[in-house]
């Protein structure tokens, strides 16, 4: 949508000042004009053009297999349809965990051809370096520790992570490493809740969960699992508000029943 002059974007400095006044910060992903357009609408802070796109629009069983150019579409329509909340824009598996110079040339397309607003990768310690040079540049990073799902071959399952002491250590490190590299954020997804406190608690940049429990700075879930799209998933951590699955069958056993029986359309629907 064009700029509205009236209405103010949301910036990576009103996150921070939300973490500062205990203010939760609510993210949703999107994926398309449509649906950015009513989140943005509503009221939400950040718009998440996330890599499970690879999954909830295409089919796919992993987000591996999404490529950059298909991200940035995905990007650009999601920025089209918003002018208040901060879009961040996933970086798809495969364009940045070559080298720092592949992750900046990755972002460089994104910022230059979505006008989204941030980007978000995901690890810690092993993305350090790329963190720093795409900051350096200019671009606001957003970290994803604990469930990694581009990483999911290396876990083998979607389970909680960091339960055992070693794995909550190194998240622990991670997660103060990406804040001194300069991330203004990082999402923190399937970690037990009082490993998130702690973590939040120990860092002065705001921690989004998912799965994570109720002490992150903020939530975020996949549009389709809180709308009741997606009805396989079904996972402990996540609250449905829509049954938009059965309104849309309904919907359209109806709009079938209708042309069937010539019920549609009537004489006031036709010229
Ligand atoms: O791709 C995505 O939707 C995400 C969220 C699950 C945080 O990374």
């Amino acid at each position: 949508m064009p700029e509205n002059k009236e209405i103010r974007r949301i910036t990576t400095h009103t996150l921070l000042k939300m973490k500062e006044a205990g203010e939760k910060i609510a993210m949703i992903t999107a994926y398309d004009f449509s649906f950015a357009r009513i989140f943005d609408a509503a009221g939400i802070d950040i718009i998440l053009v996330g890599d499970s796109a690879s999954n909830v629009m295409a089919g796919h069983e992993t987000t591996l297999p999404i490529t950059l150019d298909q991200m940035i579409y995905h990007a650009s329509s999601v920025v089209r349809g918003s002018n208040r909340s901060l879009i961040v824009v996933d970086l798809p598996f495969g364009s940045y965990q070559g080298n720092s110079k592949e992750a900046i040339n990755s972002t460089i397309r994104i910022m230059k051809e979505t006008g989204g607003h941030a980007i978000k990768l995901e690890g810690g310690e092993e993305i350090i370096e790329s963190v720093k040079r795409i900051v350096s540049a200019g671009v606001p990073v957003m970290g994803h520790l604990g469930l990694t799902p581009q990483s999911i071959y290396k876990f083998g399952t979607y389970t909680v992570r960091a339960k055992e002491d070693s794995e909550a250590e190194k998240l622990k490190r991670d997660a103060v490493l990406l804040q001194e590299a300069g991330c203004f954020g990082i999402v923190l997804e399937k970690i037990p809740a009082l490993l998130a406190k702690e973590v939040s608690d120990s860092l002065t940049i705001p921690t989004i969960g998912i799965g994570a429990g109720n002490y992150c700075d903020g939530q975020v879930l996949v549009m389709h699992d809180m709308l009741g799209i997606n009805i396989e998933f079904k996972p402990r951590f996540l609250r449905t508000y829509l049954n938009l699955h059965d309104l849309v069958t309904g919907a359209v056993h109806q709009y079938i029943d209708d042309v069937k029986s010539k019920d549609f359309p009537n004489e006031k629907e036709q010229y």
